[in-house]
């Protein structure tokens, strides 16, 4: 049984406009790896200039896409796990409630959550490194990179690199949704990656409650009108439980 501040549980029977950001730390207890968690973290075991950057695709096209193709297969053996549930079942409990993730592994969608804004792509679909088509499938010979049916270029995982920019439509979505919020959930994530990391504070700026869930303090723990300490699959049931009780 998880102790929850009672100020929370009131501020959440009031709140009509809910937004939650999530990072890699929600999916950690689907079995998928976090990027900077010592030990286990990818980016503590490789480096992320070599792997996420539009300049490792052009050096070396098939190690980037052997690499997501190894995560693609994680993810869809994958389930999701009672926070990303959890998340699901809030989506109903609010006048809106809008999630944002900086995710690509589709945990969310595969939970039930519907309209997931998805800020740094999606590791299911591709789009062409030449011509910039989207596909939802491809043609894919003993594990080779596949080429765009158009134009021949290259197909890339159609996720945000280090360097680029995140979809306009869906960066603008999440900042609308995070200036007109009451609550403002930051979900395990380090805080570390921006513009995605600038949203809980621009939440707090306008006003909205700030929750942080995560397993260790980050630097927006500071910030937060409530930081509980543990794992998202864990509190955010909890959460829901205390949601239901006090209504
Ligand atoms: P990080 O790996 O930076 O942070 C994961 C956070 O989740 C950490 O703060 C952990 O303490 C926390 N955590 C781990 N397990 C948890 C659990 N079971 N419950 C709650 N919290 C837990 O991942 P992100 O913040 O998502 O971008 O990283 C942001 C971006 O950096 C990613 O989208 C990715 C990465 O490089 C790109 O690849 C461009």
């Amino acid at each position: 049984m998880t102790d929850l501040p009672n100020q929370l549980i009131d501020t959440l029977r009031t709140a009509r406009h809910v937004v939650a950001l999530t990072g890699a730390g929600v999916s950690q207890e689907s079995g998928l790896n976090t990027f900077r968690d010592a030990q286990v973290g990818f980016w503590a075991q490789y480096r992320p200039e070599d792997l996420a950057t539009p300049q490792a695709f052009e050096r070396d096209p098939q190690l980037v896409w052997d690499w997501y193709a190894m995560r693609r297969t994680q993810a869809r053996a994958a389930a999701p796990n009672p926070g990303h549930l959890a998340l699901a079942e809030m989506a109903s409990l609010f006048k809106s409630f809008t999630l944002l993730t900086q995710n690509v592994d589709g945990l969310h969608q595969r939970a039930g959550s519907p309209a997931v804004i998805e800020l740094h792509g999606s590791i299911q679909n591709v789009r062409c490194a030449s011509c910039s088509l989207h596909y939802d499938s491809w043609q894919e010979t003993s594990g080779e990179v596949p080429h765009c049916p158009a134009c021949a270029g290259l197909l890339r995982p159609n996720v945000v690199w280090f360097g680029e920019s995140l979809p306009s439509a869906a960066l603008q979505s999440a900042l609308d949704a995070t200036q007109a919020c009451d609550l403002f959930f930051s979900i395990g994530t380090s805080g570390l990656v921006h513009p995605a990391a600038s949203l809980a504070y621009a939440a707090l700026e306008h006003g909205a409650c700030l929750v942080e869930i995560n397993a260790t303090e980050t630097p927006l723990t500071a910030h937060a009108t409530h930081a509980l300490t543990g794992s998202s699959g864990q509190l955010l049931p909890a959460i829901l439980n205390a949601y239901h009780a006090a209504r």
